[in-house]
């Protein structure tokens, strides 16, 4: 008998009180594999317990590393790692796995990758990352769905000229680099908060990378790298997850812990929605009463609106007063969660990267299936907004990147529950 695990979300509650945000998903898949790059013990703290995190731990353990997770803090010992092949089945799992080209090749100057899974939202080529380790000296091959990659004088630094800004290749790039002989320098790098984290993760193990944040970065690559204790940055997209889902709704929220100036992308949209947005040095207030305002949206690189945030915020849009152009420029086809809310009612077209939504009065439930992490997560909010009942299938999408997400929603006031149904 077929069961899948789905998420029974009554809406039309409205969210109040204080939520803390979990530590960064984007940051902590870049920088658990950075762990293998030194030769001694580190630990990472504040890490958000989740499934890619959980499929990286089993990713270092496989390639021989030691490493015990308290669901925080994990600790890696490195010494043991001597493979250079990334396993085939846990790399098709995550996106992230695509990390280990960089930290394998600056280590053994050697890495076996199968092409990287994740979220399906359209094509995510890798060209610009072999572009990349190829300045620094690898002769790469693509052969079976795997990439071989081979510097056997170890990585050199050299000069990495991006033609699109990709914060995968950034962080492939600085992985590299940083145990390269000589300089690098990476021109037209992405300035996401999780590319500066990682660089300041690996200049606290003794790295020496500048310019993070910046679009030029310049890396001075090292013998050897120590251990170190550091603890990842908060949740940029939990963060405005849980801004939209206070405004979707109309309650009073406090999100606690998070960083409000990688927010204001975001918190500019909302004021102009007609929600209001009070920041503190670690917390944002958001609250909302009235009806919203359509608003147009363009996804851009930081500190431009984050497509993760995209589909999230189109649930938000669905019930705005007037018309709202959402024009997608990163991944063009992530709006395969447009289509679900249809279903709930969304009036919406879609023509090539650009989704027209007509706010409609109300959405309402429906049984309706996440596509990926970001697609689940507008679910979730559509389900909050919506009368009756909102049936999500495939949650397990949702659990790759949101640490207790129900858990936090349902302390909010949310009536949001899981099962294991039948199929
Ligand atoms: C993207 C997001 C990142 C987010 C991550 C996880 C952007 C710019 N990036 O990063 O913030 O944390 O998803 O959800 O918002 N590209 C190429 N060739 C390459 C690499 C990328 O053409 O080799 C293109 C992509 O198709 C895309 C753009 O560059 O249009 C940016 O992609 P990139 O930043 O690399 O994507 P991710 O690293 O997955």
């Amino acid at each position: 008998m077929a069961t899948m695990e789905k998420m029974f979300i009554t809406g039309g509650r409205r969210l109040e009180g204080v939520v803390q945000v979990s530590g960064g998903k984007n940051t902590a898949v870049a920088i658990i594999p950075a762990t293998l790059l030194c030769d001694e013990p580190c630990t990472v703290e504040n890490l958000p317990d989740i499934e890619d995190v959980h499929v990286l731990m089993q990713m270092l353990c496989a390639l021989g590393a030691k490493v015990d997770f308290d669901g925080s803090a994990m600790r890696v010992d490195p010494r043991g790692v001597g493979c250079w092949q990334a396993p085939q089945k846990l790399s098709c799992r995550m996106r992230a796995s695509s990390y280990l080209l960089g930290v394998l090749l600056g280590r053994f100057g050697r890495a076996q990758i199968p092409l990287p899974g994740g979220c399906d939202i359209g094509p995510r080529p890798v060209d610009q990352h072999i572009k990349a380790m190829r300045a620094m000296g690898a002769s790469i091959e693509e052969r079976f769905g795997v990439i071989h990659a081979s510097a056997p004088e170890g990585m050199q630094g050299g000069d990495v000229y991006f033609d699109v800004v990709t914060v995968g290749g950034t962080i492939n790039a600085m992985l590299a680099a940083c145990r390269a002989r000589g300089n690098t320098i990476i021109h037209n790098a992405a300035k996401e908060p999780h590319v500066v984290d990682l660089a300041n993760f690996l200049n606290s193990m003794g790295a020496r990378i500048k310019g993070a944040g910046t679009d030029v970065i310049r890396v001075r690559g090292q013998e050897r790298l120590h251990g170190s204790t550091y603890a990842v940055i908060p949740d940029q997209i939990e963060t405005g997850t849980l801004m939209i889902a206070a405004a979707a709704s109309h309650g009073d929220v406090t999100i606690t812990g998070c960083i409000p100036t990688h927010m204001e992308s975001l918190s500019a949209k909302l004021l102009e929605m007609g929600a209001k947005v009070d920041e503190r040095d670690d917390a944002i207030r958001v609250r909302s009463i009235g009806a919203h305002r359509a608003v147009n949206i363009k996804t851009q690189v930081y500190p431009g609106f984050p497509t993760d945030l995209q589909q999230p915020m189109t649930a938000l849009l669905t019930t705005a007063k007037g018309t709202s152009l959402v024009t997608e420029n990163i991944f063009e086809q992530r709006y395969k969660h447009l289509f679900e809310m249809q279903r709930m009612g969304a009036q919406v077209r879609v023509m090539d990267r650009v989704a027209v939504i007509e706010g409609t009065s109300a959405l309402s439930g429906a049984p309706v299936y996440a596509s990926d992490l970001r697609a689940g997560a507008a679910l979730v909010i559509a389900g909050l907004m919506a009368e009756g009942v909102t049936e999500i299938g495939n949650v397990h999408f949702i659990d790759r990147g949101y640490e207790h997400l129900e858990r936090k929603l349902a302390a909010l006031g949310a009536k949001i529950e899981r099962a294991l149904v039948e199929l």
